[in-house]
């Protein structure tokens, strides 16, 4: 038996239970991993409430990102072997548990030189900017985007990534500590956007031109704008809907300016174990040359999930939040 967060029933942080389960051995093709530390994202509030269309079925144990210790292999495993030191970022839910059984060909190697905590808050987070910079729209020196949220967890590695790549670089965030923090990761402008109108400042800081991507997670409270403040044929990149589903896009909203749309899934780009590992790479080079800093702003014991759940729907978090497991933090 090892002890999880197990969901019964969709609803608040409440329904995160702490409980004993039984794992199991791995069967063909699996691992069993003992976690050292376990991302916390934005998508788990989803499941959790069942807005997310890959919710899981009930009763499950939440999270997609972590990174620890390989206990066990299944029959046919050749990808990795037992003491290997590995991250994953994925489907099947699972990760909010000290142990876990996870398909082997998602686990990726730490290299040295990346901390494990660091791995197991950037490896999800990390590979959906990877994907952001690199495929949803191809970020290039010159280029200016505008990056929404831009001191969470995937905006603060989406804008040190954009920057290192030479963009020009303007976030919106809530509140003046998260605006300091979005200078301090690579924005060249930042605009708060419960204070401002986002669509006026990006105008005036553009020069009346615009931006070539916007890259937005927030959905509903920020859409509409999004789309004018995009140049022509400018990318409105939808990775995340914090603040709710917007209404549905006409052809009006494209066709004037011949923009692009897309909602980018990071699963759907690392599908194939070599994208999987091509994409890591690029990640973990650059977070061990210090490109990337990873901001692990927020640590709770594993047990306490519900309060980081109420704290990153709060808006109180920037950076990374992460969850320990609780024997780890006593060792
Ligand atoms: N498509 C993919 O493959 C993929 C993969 C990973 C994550 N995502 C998405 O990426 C986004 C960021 O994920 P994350 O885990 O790094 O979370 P996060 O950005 O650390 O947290 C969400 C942030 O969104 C902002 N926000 C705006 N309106 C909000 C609202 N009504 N409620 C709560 N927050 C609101 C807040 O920043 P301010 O206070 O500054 O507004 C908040 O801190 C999420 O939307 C997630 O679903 C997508």
């Amino acid at each position: 038996m090892v002890k999880a967060i197990v969901v019964h029933q969709h609803g608040g942080p409440e329904v995160l239970k702490w409980e004993d389960v039984e794992i199991g051995e791995p069967k063909e093709g699996e691992i069993r991993l003992k976690h050292k530390a376990i991302g916390l994202n934005f998508l788990d509030v989803y499941m959790r409430k069942a807005l997310y269309e890959t919710s899981p079925p009930l009763p499950y144990t939440p999270g997609l990102e972590g990174a620890g210790v390989v206990t066990a292999v299944g029959p046919g495993v050749t990808t990795c072997k037992v003491g290997d030191l590995v991250a994953y970022g994925t489907l099947p839910v699972g990760s909010y548990n000290e142990e876990r059984i996870l398909p082997a060909d998602r686990a990726v190697p730490i290299p040295a030189g990346v901390d494990p905590v660091e791995a197991a808050c950037v490896i999800f987070k990390g590979l959906t900017a990877q994907v952001l910079v690199r495929s949803s729209f191809k970020v290039e020196r010159g280029h200016t985007i505008l990056v929404h949220a831009a001191a969470g967890g995937v905006g603060s590695i989406l804008c040190q990534w954009a920057n290192a790549i030479g963009a020009t670089v303007i976030g919106t965030v809530s509140t003046k500590e998260k605006a300091v923090q979005a200078k301090e990761d690579g924005c060249h402008h930042v605009i708060l956007y419960k204070d401002e109108n986002f669509v006026d400042r990006v105008m005036e800081i553009t020069s009346g031109k615009g931006v070539d991507a916007v890259y937005d997670s927030i959905g509903k409270d920020t859409f509409k704008g999004s789309f004018k403040v995009l140049k022509k044929r400018g990318y409105m990149v939808q990775f995340g809907l914090a603040s709710g589903e917007p209404d549905p896009v006409s052809t009006d909203m494209l066709s004037g300016k011949s923009l692009f749309y897309t909602c980018s899934a990071m699963g759907v780009y690392t599908e194939e174990r070599h994208e999987l590992l091509a994409a890591a790479e690029d990640l973990f080079t650059n977070v061990a040359n210090g490109v990337l800093k990873v901001r692990v702003n927020h640590k709770y014991p594993l047990s306490q999930a519900a309060q980081a759940h109420i704290d990153l729907e709060g808006r109180k978090t920037s950076g990374s939040v992460v969850l320990i497991p609780d024997g780890e933090l006593i060792n």
